[in-house]
């Protein structure tokens, strides 16, 4: 048997006397691709950073079905839109704190978490950490205290507001410079209390769909609650933004699902569709988004399509004020005096 080292070497030999007989040809072979996707993807905001939006976007990411995308696609749509020079915030509603994990933030007990902002008397900037993944990206971690906020809001004035209010405190305290362009919020699967919170908090909701059967079950409750809200709580939430995820190209039923959404929901659906890639499913163990981890993948450049559309769609929107003038009356207050029927957290 040859030693590691000689085996090296006439592999190296054998490539390189390959390559010069392949020419240019070789540029065009998989792995330079994926090299050349993976230098765009690392040197993004140098080449073509994404339009800043006309006004701060806060996007609620919900589906209370399990397991369709909501955490990969709110941790990769963030961290594309870092990369490509937007100042983010991602804020992990569930407590399983799957998006913290994933961006590499600590979520063990006692670490300031969003649970301090809902439940205590902390502000989001002191429970807001840094990442890794970019400094334009910044995370409000969820830690299992929060699994009893549900039950603990219950008793807490204004508890479909807390959300909201702690958003308007965080983006006025911080210098216009300094605001985050997008703050995406990941729900946990349930229509209780937390994603209540959200959808109120949101100015827009992106509903991720996975390419499956069972896909469109239980989307018309989702909708129905944000009808509610609308009314209710919220004036200024819809529908903004619908991602497919987990589309396996090889087979009829991912068409058929992609083709039925898209003709009910026709323009809010993205063009950029996610395909099933393990790489995606492999990056939240190291930590990272699959953009960090394997930014050549097809899992991560169709995140970053998908991101560059929903930043291009962000550019015209009419302006909401979210800085919160003390002691002034806003609609939101007004609405929630007079919004019967969401007492229990639960009907809307
Ligand atoms: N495009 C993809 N390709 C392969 N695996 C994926 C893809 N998107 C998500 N997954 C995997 O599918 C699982 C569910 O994804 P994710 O956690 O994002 O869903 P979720 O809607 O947030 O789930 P939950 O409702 O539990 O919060 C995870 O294991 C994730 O790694
Ligand atoms: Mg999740």
């Amino acid at each position: 048997m040859t030693d590691p080292g000689e085996r090296l070497r006439s592999s190296l030999a054998a490539d390189q006397s390959s390559s010069s007989a392949g020419g240019l040809a070789d540029f065009d072979s998989p792995i330079a691709m994926e090299a050349l996707r993976a230098t765009r993807v690392l040197h993004a905001a140098d080449q073509e950073p994404f339009p800043a939006p006309s006004r701060i976007r806060v996007v609620t990411v919900a589906n209370q079905k399990g397991g369709v995308g909501k955490t990969t696609s709110t941790v990769n749509l963030g961290v594309a839109l870092a990369l490509y020079g937007l100042r983010t915030l991602v804020i992990d509603l569930d407590p399983q704190g799957n998006a913290s994990t994933a961006l590499g933030v600590d979520h063990t007990v006692g670490t300031p978490s969003v649970y301090d902002a809902l439940v205590g008397d902390s502000t989001l900037t002191e429970v807001v950490h840094p990442t890794t993944a970019s400094p334009n990206l910044h995370c409000v971690p969820a830690t299992i205290d929060l699994a009893g906020a549900e039950i603990e809001l219950v008793s807490v004035v204004a508890r479909e507001y807390r959300l909201r209010r702690a958003i308007e405190g965080y983006i006025a305290a911080l210098p216009e410079d300094q605001r985050p362009h997008y703050v995406l919020i990941d729900c946990p699967p349930s229509l209780g209390l937390l994603t209540l919170n959200a959808l109120v908090a949101g100015d827009e909701v992106l509903i991720p769909i996975q390419c499956e059967y069972y896909a469109l079950e239980g989307l018309g409750q989702l909708l129905n609650n944000i009808d509610l809200v609308r009314q209710h709580l919220n004036p200024g939430i819809a529908v903004s933004t619908i991602l497919l995820t987990m589309y396996d190209g090889r087979t009829k039923l991912a068409d058929q699902v992609a083709d039925e959404v898209r003709n009910h929901f026709g323009d809010i659906v993205l063009d950029a569709v996610i395909p099933r890639n393990v790489r995606v499913s492999e990056a939240p163990g190291y930590g990272q988004s699959v953009l960090t981890y394997d930014p050549g993948s097809r899992g991560s450049t169709s995140y970053v399509e998908a991101a560059r559309e929903l930043a291009r769609r962000g550019v015209d929107l009419p302006p909401i004020d979210r800085t919160v003038t003390p002691g002034a009356a806003t609609a939101f207050a007004v609405a929630e005096q007079a919004a019967p029927g969401t007492q229990d957290g639960q009907q809307a």
